[in-house]
Protein backbone atom coordinates (compact mmCIF):
# COMPACT_ATOMS: atom_id res chain seq x y z
CA UNK A 1 0.00 0.00 0.00
CA UNK A 2 2.68 2.18 0.45
CA UNK A 3 3.64 2.81 -3.55
CA UNK A 4 0.28 3.74 -3.68
CA UNK A 5 0.72 6.72 -0.57
CA UNK A 6 3.26 8.68 -3.55
CA UNK A 7 0.00 8.62 -5.71
CA UNK A 8 -2.29 9.71 -3.65
CA UNK A 9 -1.97 13.55 -3.55
CA UNK A 10 -2.46 13.97 -7.32
CA UNK A 11 -5.86 14.04 -9.32
CA UNK A 12 -4.57 11.18 -12.41
CA UNK A 13 -5.30 10.93 -15.31
CA UNK A 14 -4.09 7.83 -17.86
CA UNK A 15 -2.38 4.47 -16.55
CA UNK A 16 0.47 2.48 -17.26
CA UNK A 17 1.30 -0.97 -15.56
CA UNK A 18 3.93 -2.09 -13.38
CA UNK A 19 4.73 -5.71 -12.05
CA UNK A 20 3.70 -7.09 -8.38
CA UNK A 21 3.68 -10.24 -6.91
CA UNK A 22 0.28 -11.37 -6.20
CA UNK A 23 0.25 -14.51 -3.38
CA UNK A 24 0.96 -17.15 -5.79
CA UNK A 25 4.05 -15.79 -6.09
CA UNK A 26 3.53 -14.96 -9.87
CA UNK A 27 4.01 -11.75 -11.44
CA UNK A 28 1.15 -9.86 -12.99
CA UNK A 29 -0.11 -6.53 -14.10
CA UNK A 30 -1.88 -4.42 -12.30
CA UNK A 31 -2.81 -0.82 -13.84
CA UNK A 32 -1.10 2.15 -12.15
CA UNK A 33 -2.08 6.11 -12.70
CA UNK A 34 -0.26 8.22 -14.47
CA UNK A 35 0.43 11.78 -12.72
CA UNK A 36 -1.03 14.88 -14.83
CA UNK A 37 1.54 17.35 -15.87
CA UNK A 38 -0.73 19.87 -15.22
CA UNK A 39 -1.82 19.05 -11.55
CA UNK A 40 1.86 18.80 -10.82
CA UNK A 41 2.37 21.90 -12.48
CA UNK A 42 -0.44 23.58 -10.67
CA UNK A 43 0.63 21.75 -7.09
CA UNK A 44 4.12 23.58 -7.58
CA UNK A 45 2.12 26.73 -7.66
CA UNK A 46 2.26 27.39 -11.83
CA UNK A 47 -0.42 29.62 -13.16
CA UNK A 48 -3.79 27.95 -13.96
CA UNK A 49 -4.90 27.02 -17.67
CA UNK A 50 -7.28 29.68 -19.01
CA UNK A 51 -9.26 26.57 -20.80
CA UNK A 52 -8.99 23.86 -17.34
CA UNK A 53 -11.51 20.78 -17.44
CA UNK A 54 -11.17 19.29 -13.81
CA UNK A 55 -12.38 16.56 -15.03
CA UNK A 56 -12.49 13.77 -18.19
CA UNK A 57 -15.78 13.00 -19.53
CA UNK A 58 -14.89 9.59 -21.23
CA UNK A 59 -17.96 10.09 -23.64
CA UNK A 60 -17.66 13.48 -24.29
CA UNK A 61 -13.44 12.65 -25.24
CA UNK A 62 -14.99 10.02 -27.37
CA UNK A 63 -16.99 11.80 -29.50
CA UNK A 64 -14.54 14.38 -29.43
CA UNK A 65 -12.26 12.24 -31.42
CA UNK A 66 -15.21 11.41 -33.94
CA UNK A 67 -15.76 14.96 -34.76
CA UNK A 68 -12.30 15.36 -35.41
CA UNK A 69 -11.30 12.41 -37.33
CA UNK A 70 -15.04 12.57 -39.49
CA UNK A 71 -15.95 15.85 -39.34
CA UNK A 72 -19.48 15.00 -37.71
CA UNK A 73 -21.30 13.00 -35.71
CA UNK A 74 -24.10 10.39 -36.64
CA UNK A 75 -26.08 8.92 -33.53
CA UNK A 76 -29.53 8.70 -33.25
CA UNK A 77 -29.84 11.24 -30.52
CA UNK A 78 -26.78 13.24 -31.44
CA UNK A 79 -26.33 14.22 -35.42
CA UNK A 80 -24.45 16.67 -36.55
CA UNK A 81 -24.10 18.32 -39.79
CA UNK A 82 -20.70 18.05 -41.38
CA UNK A 83 -17.99 20.60 -39.87
CA UNK A 84 -16.26 20.84 -43.74
CA UNK A 85 -17.24 19.61 -46.70
CA UNK A 86 -13.63 19.83 -47.72
CA UNK A 87 -11.42 18.45 -45.12
CA UNK A 88 -11.34 16.96 -41.26
CA UNK A 89 -8.79 18.02 -38.71
CA UNK A 90 -6.63 15.16 -39.13
CA UNK A 91 -5.84 16.38 -43.12
CA UNK A 92 -3.85 18.98 -41.68
CA UNK A 93 -3.30 17.83 -37.71
CA UNK A 94 -1.45 14.63 -36.39
CA UNK A 95 -3.17 13.48 -33.62
CA UNK A 96 0.03 11.73 -31.96
CA UNK A 97 3.38 12.63 -30.56
CA UNK A 98 5.67 14.11 -33.44
CA UNK A 99 9.05 15.05 -31.46
CA UNK A 100 11.34 12.48 -29.22
CA UNK A 101 11.85 15.65 -26.68
CA UNK A 102 8.39 17.34 -25.84
CA UNK A 103 10.29 20.45 -25.94
CA UNK A 104 11.91 20.47 -29.52
CA UNK A 105 10.30 21.82 -32.45
CA UNK A 106 12.92 21.42 -34.75
CA UNK A 107 11.69 20.66 -38.39
CA UNK A 108 14.41 18.16 -38.63
CA UNK A 109 13.82 16.46 -35.54
CA UNK A 110 10.18 16.36 -36.74
CA UNK A 111 11.05 14.56 -39.64
CA UNK A 112 13.82 12.28 -38.19
CA UNK A 113 10.56 11.27 -35.59
CA UNK A 114 7.86 11.01 -38.68
CA UNK A 115 10.38 8.51 -40.58
CA UNK A 116 10.89 6.28 -38.03
CA UNK A 117 7.38 6.20 -36.99
CA UNK A 118 5.78 6.66 -40.27
CA UNK A 119 4.00 9.57 -39.74
CA UNK A 120 2.32 11.85 -41.83
CA UNK A 121 4.46 15.33 -42.11
CA UNK A 122 1.49 18.00 -42.24
CA UNK A 123 1.62 21.71 -42.41
CA UNK A 124 0.05 21.87 -38.80
CA UNK A 125 1.07 21.25 -35.26
CA UNK A 126 -0.29 18.21 -33.87
CA UNK A 127 -2.79 18.15 -31.31
CA UNK A 128 -0.80 16.06 -28.52
CA UNK A 129 -0.32 17.71 -26.13
CA UNK A 130 -2.43 20.58 -26.91
CA UNK A 131 -3.94 20.82 -23.72
CA UNK A 132 -1.00 22.21 -22.23
CA UNK A 133 -0.22 24.82 -24.14
CA UNK A 134 -0.73 28.37 -23.66
CA UNK A 135 -0.84 30.41 -26.85
CA UNK A 136 -1.86 29.32 -30.56
CA UNK A 137 -1.54 30.86 -33.99
CA UNK A 138 1.54 32.27 -32.92
CA UNK A 139 4.18 34.93 -34.49
CA UNK A 140 3.14 35.41 -37.73
CA UNK A 141 -0.82 33.98 -38.35
CA UNK A 142 -1.37 36.94 -37.74
CA UNK A 143 -0.48 38.55 -41.12
CA UNK A 144 -2.63 35.94 -42.46
CA UNK A 145 -5.52 35.81 -40.34
CA UNK A 146 -5.37 38.91 -38.78
CA UNK A 147 -8.08 39.99 -36.31
CA UNK A 148 -9.84 36.75 -36.87
CA UNK A 149 -7.46 35.17 -34.38
CA UNK A 150 -6.74 38.32 -32.02
CA UNK A 151 -9.04 35.76 -29.19
CA UNK A 152 -7.53 32.59 -29.93
CA UNK A 153 -4.42 33.40 -29.38
CA UNK A 154 -4.70 32.74 -25.77
CA UNK A 155 -7.82 30.64 -25.81
CA UNK A 156 -7.92 27.01 -26.73
CA UNK A 157 -11.61 26.78 -27.80
CA UNK A 158 -11.44 30.01 -29.53
CA UNK A 159 -8.98 27.94 -31.55
CA UNK A 160 -10.96 25.59 -32.59
CA UNK A 161 -13.45 27.77 -33.68
CA UNK A 162 -11.41 29.71 -35.76
CA UNK A 163 -9.55 26.44 -36.97
CA UNK A 164 -13.17 24.83 -37.97
CA UNK A 165 -14.76 28.05 -39.86
CA UNK A 166 -11.23 29.21 -41.68
CA UNK A 167 -8.43 26.64 -41.61
CA UNK A 168 -11.14 23.84 -42.39
CA UNK A 169 -13.36 26.24 -44.37
CA UNK A 170 -15.95 24.91 -42.68
CA UNK A 171 -18.54 26.46 -40.15
CA UNK A 172 -18.68 27.35 -36.44
CA UNK A 173 -19.16 24.86 -34.27
CA UNK A 174 -22.28 23.99 -31.62
CA UNK A 175 -21.00 25.08 -28.33
CA UNK A 176 -21.07 21.06 -27.59
CA UNK A 177 -18.93 20.01 -30.50
CA UNK A 178 -16.67 22.51 -29.09
CA UNK A 179 -16.58 20.79 -25.53
CA UNK A 180 -16.47 17.27 -26.65
CA UNK A 181 -13.13 18.28 -28.72
CA UNK A 182 -11.86 19.95 -25.11
CA UNK A 183 -12.46 16.50 -23.27
CA UNK A 184 -10.78 14.83 -26.02
CA UNK A 185 -7.83 17.22 -25.60
CA UNK A 186 -8.21 16.65 -21.80
CA UNK A 187 -7.58 13.40 -22.40
CA UNK A 188 -4.88 13.29 -24.33
CA UNK A 189 -2.88 15.96 -22.04
CA UNK A 190 0.76 15.58 -21.38
CA UNK A 191 1.81 13.49 -18.44
CA UNK A 192 4.81 13.85 -16.59
CA UNK A 193 6.09 10.50 -18.03
CA UNK A 194 5.84 12.24 -21.77
CA UNK A 195 8.28 14.80 -20.89
CA UNK A 196 12.58 14.46 -20.51
CA UNK A 197 12.81 15.01 -16.70
CA UNK A 198 15.43 13.15 -14.77
CA UNK A 199 15.01 10.12 -12.18
CA UNK A 200 15.15 13.34 -9.42
CA UNK A 201 12.86 15.65 -11.17
CA UNK A 202 10.26 12.85 -11.51
CA UNK A 203 10.82 11.80 -8.02
CA UNK A 204 10.39 15.43 -6.57
CA UNK A 205 7.48 15.55 -9.00
CA UNK A 206 6.14 12.48 -7.34
CA UNK A 207 6.90 14.31 -3.76
CA UNK A 208 5.45 17.60 -4.28
CA UNK A 209 4.34 18.33 -0.70
CA UNK A 210 7.50 17.37 0.83
CA UNK A 211 9.64 20.59 -1.26
CA UNK A 212 10.41 23.62 0.15
CA UNK A 213 9.16 26.62 -1.78
CA UNK A 214 12.88 27.42 -3.24
CA UNK A 215 12.40 23.39 -4.51
CA UNK A 216 9.83 23.98 -5.88
CA UNK A 217 9.74 27.27 -7.92
CA UNK A 218 12.96 25.62 -9.65
CA UNK A 219 11.08 22.61 -10.49
CA UNK A 220 8.33 24.43 -12.01
CA UNK A 221 10.90 26.03 -13.96
CA UNK A 222 12.29 22.94 -15.51
CA UNK A 223 8.90 21.52 -15.86
CA UNK A 224 7.22 24.80 -18.09
CA UNK A 225 10.76 23.95 -20.20
CA UNK A 226 9.85 20.40 -20.55
CA UNK A 227 7.21 20.91 -23.49
CA UNK A 228 6.87 23.26 -25.90
CA UNK A 229 4.07 25.58 -24.96
CA UNK A 230 3.28 27.52 -27.76
CA UNK A 231 4.39 26.59 -31.79
CA UNK A 232 6.50 28.97 -33.48
CA UNK A 233 5.09 29.51 -36.97
CA UNK A 234 7.33 31.68 -39.46
CA UNK A 235 5.70 32.27 -42.59
CA UNK A 236 8.84 32.34 -45.19
CA UNK A 237 8.98 33.92 -49.45
CA UNK A 238 9.69 31.41 -51.81
CA UNK A 239 13.20 30.94 -52.38
CA UNK A 240 15.11 33.75 -55.02
CA UNK A 241 15.87 31.64 -58.08
CA UNK A 242 19.52 32.12 -57.49
CA UNK A 243 19.40 30.38 -54.52
CA UNK A 244 17.64 27.06 -55.58
CA UNK A 245 19.89 24.01 -55.70
CA UNK A 246 16.81 22.29 -57.58
CA UNK A 247 18.13 18.81 -55.74
CA UNK A 248 21.44 18.98 -55.51
CA UNK A 249 22.91 17.51 -53.11
CA UNK A 250 19.84 16.81 -51.45
CA UNK A 251 18.96 13.10 -50.05
CA UNK A 252 15.92 11.93 -52.72
CA UNK A 253 15.20 9.09 -50.28
CA UNK A 254 14.25 11.24 -47.73
CA UNK A 255 12.66 13.31 -49.86
CA UNK A 256 10.44 10.08 -51.28
CA UNK A 257 9.13 10.14 -47.25
CA UNK A 258 8.39 14.20 -47.61
CA UNK A 259 6.48 13.73 -51.50
CA UNK A 260 4.44 10.50 -49.71
CA UNK A 261 3.85 11.20 -46.00
CA UNK A 262 3.29 15.31 -46.77
CA UNK A 263 2.65 16.14 -50.51
CA UNK A 264 0.34 12.60 -50.85
CA UNK A 265 -1.59 12.56 -47.88
CA UNK A 266 -3.47 15.22 -49.71
CA UNK A 267 -3.01 14.99 -52.92
CA UNK A 268 -3.16 11.27 -53.69
CA UNK A 269 -6.92 10.95 -54.22
CA UNK A 270 -7.78 14.22 -55.25
CA UNK A 271 -10.39 14.07 -52.11
CA UNK A 272 -9.36 17.37 -51.14
CA UNK A 273 -7.89 19.12 -54.14
CA UNK A 274 -8.72 18.72 -57.77
CA UNK A 275 -4.99 18.19 -58.40
CA UNK A 276 -4.34 14.87 -57.89
CA UNK A 277 -0.73 13.81 -57.86
CA UNK A 278 0.96 10.44 -57.67
CA UNK A 279 4.59 8.87 -57.97
CA UNK A 280 4.73 9.05 -61.49
CA UNK A 281 6.99 10.54 -64.22
CA UNK A 282 3.83 13.17 -64.76
CA UNK A 283 3.47 14.49 -61.51
CA UNK A 284 6.62 14.91 -61.11
CA UNK A 285 7.56 16.20 -64.58
CA UNK A 286 4.41 18.95 -63.87
CA UNK A 287 7.08 20.18 -60.91
CA UNK A 288 10.40 19.97 -63.12
CA UNK A 289 8.86 22.21 -65.76
CA UNK A 290 7.88 25.00 -63.35
CA UNK A 291 10.12 24.49 -60.80
CA UNK A 292 12.20 27.56 -61.69
CA UNK A 293 9.48 30.06 -61.44
CA UNK A 294 7.04 31.60 -58.85
CA UNK A 295 4.00 30.16 -60.62
CA UNK A 296 1.54 27.95 -57.73
CA UNK A 297 3.36 24.66 -59.61
CA UNK A 298 6.62 25.32 -58.11
CA UNK A 299 7.14 24.17 -55.32
CA UNK A 300 9.41 26.66 -53.99
CA UNK A 301 6.51 28.75 -53.81
CA UNK A 302 3.35 26.49 -53.31
CA UNK A 303 4.96 25.06 -50.14
CA UNK A 304 5.98 28.89 -48.80
CA UNK A 305 2.86 30.28 -49.37
CA UNK A 306 -0.02 27.25 -50.16
CA UNK A 307 -3.04 28.87 -52.05
CA UNK A 308 -5.86 31.02 -50.47
CA UNK A 309 -9.64 30.51 -50.55
CA UNK A 310 -11.61 32.28 -53.46
CA UNK A 311 -15.46 32.98 -53.73
CA UNK A 312 -16.98 29.78 -54.45
CA UNK A 313 -13.86 27.93 -54.36
CA UNK A 314 -13.14 27.13 -50.36
CA UNK A 315 -10.52 24.13 -50.70
CA UNK A 316 -6.78 25.75 -50.24
CA UNK A 317 -3.69 24.48 -49.82
CA UNK A 318 -2.40 25.49 -45.86
CA UNK A 319 1.51 26.60 -46.16
CA UNK A 320 4.47 25.08 -43.89
CA UNK A 321 5.86 27.80 -42.04
CA UNK A 322 9.76 27.13 -41.95
CA UNK A 323 9.00 25.61 -38.48
CA UNK A 324 7.28 22.87 -40.17
CA UNK A 325 9.22 22.06 -43.19
CA UNK A 326 12.99 23.65 -43.97
CA UNK A 327 14.62 24.85 -46.65
CA UNK A 328 17.17 21.82 -46.43
CA UNK A 329 14.08 19.47 -46.28
CA UNK A 330 12.12 21.34 -49.79
CA UNK A 331 15.99 20.57 -51.36
CA UNK A 332 15.58 16.88 -50.64
CA UNK A 333 12.06 16.78 -51.85
CA UNK A 334 13.08 18.45 -55.26
CA UNK A 335 16.04 16.07 -55.35
CA UNK A 336 13.46 12.92 -55.23
CA UNK A 337 10.80 14.80 -57.59
CA UNK A 338 13.55 15.48 -60.19
CA UNK A 339 14.66 12.04 -59.66
CA UNK A 340 11.20 10.62 -60.78
CA UNK A 341 10.84 12.57 -63.48
CA UNK A 342 13.83 10.90 -65.05
CA UNK A 343 12.89 7.31 -64.83
C1 LIG B 1 -6.58 22.71 -43.99
C2 LIG B 1 -5.78 22.55 -42.84
C3 LIG B 1 -6.42 22.53 -41.45
C4 LIG B 1 -7.56 21.87 -41.06
C5 LIG B 1 -8.49 21.03 -41.88
C6 LIG B 1 -7.70 22.12 -39.65
N1 LIG B 1 -6.66 22.88 -39.20
FE1 LIG B 1 -6.34 23.50 -37.27
N2 LIG B 1 -4.71 24.57 -37.90
C7 LIG B 1 -4.22 24.62 -39.20
C8 LIG B 1 -3.08 25.49 -39.23
C9 LIG B 1 -2.23 25.79 -40.44
C10 LIG B 1 -2.92 25.99 -37.93
C11 LIG B 1 -1.87 27.02 -37.49
C12 LIG B 1 -1.11 26.74 -36.27
C13 LIG B 1 -0.39 25.42 -36.27
O1 LIG B 1 -1.01 24.43 -35.86
O2 LIG B 1 0.75 25.37 -36.67
C14 LIG B 1 -3.96 25.38 -37.12
C15 LIG B 1 -4.13 25.59 -35.76
C16 LIG B 1 -5.07 24.98 -34.95
C17 LIG B 1 -5.14 25.14 -33.53
C18 LIG B 1 -4.14 25.92 -32.70
C19 LIG B 1 -2.89 25.07 -32.60
C20 LIG B 1 -1.65 25.73 -32.09
O3 LIG B 1 -0.94 25.10 -31.28
O4 LIG B 1 -1.33 26.86 -32.51
C21 LIG B 1 -6.21 24.39 -33.09
C22 LIG B 1 -6.70 24.22 -31.69
C23 LIG B 1 -6.79 23.78 -34.27
N3 LIG B 1 -6.06 24.14 -35.38
C24 LIG B 1 -7.90 22.94 -34.24
C25 LIG B 1 -8.44 22.36 -35.38
C26 LIG B 1 -9.65 21.54 -35.36
C27 LIG B 1 -10.43 21.16 -34.13
C28 LIG B 1 -9.88 21.18 -36.65
C29 LIG B 1 -11.03 20.37 -37.20
C30 LIG B 1 -12.35 20.87 -36.90
C31 LIG B 1 -8.84 21.78 -37.48
N4 LIG B 1 -7.99 22.46 -36.67
C32 LIG B 1 -8.74 21.63 -38.86
C33 LIG B 1 -4.71 23.93 -40.27
C34 LIG B 1 -5.85 23.17 -40.28
C1 LIG C 1 -3.38 19.65 -46.10
C2 LIG C 1 -3.52 19.22 -47.44
C3 LIG C 1 -2.41 19.50 -48.42
C4 LIG C 1 -1.08 19.16 -48.32
C5 LIG C 1 -0.38 18.49 -47.14
C6 LIG C 1 -0.46 19.57 -49.55
N1 LIG C 1 -1.39 20.15 -50.37
FE1 LIG C 1 -1.03 20.94 -52.19
N2 LIG C 1 -2.97 21.58 -52.30
C7 LIG C 1 -3.96 21.28 -51.38
C8 LIG C 1 -5.21 21.81 -51.84
C9 LIG C 1 -6.54 21.71 -51.12
C10 LIG C 1 -4.94 22.43 -53.09
C11 LIG C 1 -5.97 23.05 -54.03
C12 LIG C 1 -6.11 24.51 -53.89
C13 LIG C 1 -7.13 25.04 -54.86
O1 LIG C 1 -8.04 24.30 -55.25
O2 LIG C 1 -6.95 26.19 -55.27
C14 LIG C 1 -3.54 22.26 -53.33
C15 LIG C 1 -2.88 22.73 -54.47
C16 LIG C 1 -1.58 22.41 -54.82
C17 LIG C 1 -0.96 22.77 -56.06
C18 LIG C 1 -1.63 23.47 -57.25
C19 LIG C 1 -1.63 24.93 -57.12
C20 LIG C 1 -2.32 25.56 -58.32
O3 LIG C 1 -3.12 26.46 -58.07
O4 LIG C 1 -2.08 25.13 -59.44
C21 LIG C 1 0.31 22.27 -56.03
C22 LIG C 1 1.37 22.37 -57.12
C23 LIG C 1 0.49 21.61 -54.76
N3 LIG C 1 -0.68 21.73 -54.06
C24 LIG C 1 1.64 20.99 -54.35
C25 LIG C 1 1.84 20.41 -53.11
C26 LIG C 1 3.10 19.87 -52.65
C27 LIG C 1 4.38 19.85 -53.45
C28 LIG C 1 2.88 19.42 -51.39
C29 LIG C 1 3.87 18.75 -50.46
C30 LIG C 1 4.98 19.54 -50.06
C31 LIG C 1 1.48 19.68 -51.06
N4 LIG C 1 0.89 20.28 -52.12
C32 LIG C 1 0.89 19.37 -49.84
C33 LIG C 1 -3.80 20.61 -50.21
C34 LIG C 1 -2.59 20.12 -49.71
Amino acid sequence: MKLFGVFFLFSLVGLFSVQSKDEDGEYKKIEMPLTSLDDVRLSLGGEKLNHTIEKVDPLKAKYGLELIRSGQLKRKLLKSKIISPYFVCTDCHNLGREFENANDQDPASRLAYAQKNNLAFLPASTFWGIYNRTSFYNDDYIKKYGDIITKAKKSLPESIQVCAKYCAAGRTLKDWEVEAIMHYFKATELSIMDVNLTNNQIKNARLVNQLDAEEKAKLLIELEKSYVQGYSAHFDEAMPREKRKYGEGGNAETGKFIYNNACLSCHKDGRVTFLKLDSDKLSAQMFVNHMEGYSDKSAYQIIRYGTYTMAGRNQYMPRYTKDKMNDVQINDLMAYIRQLAEK
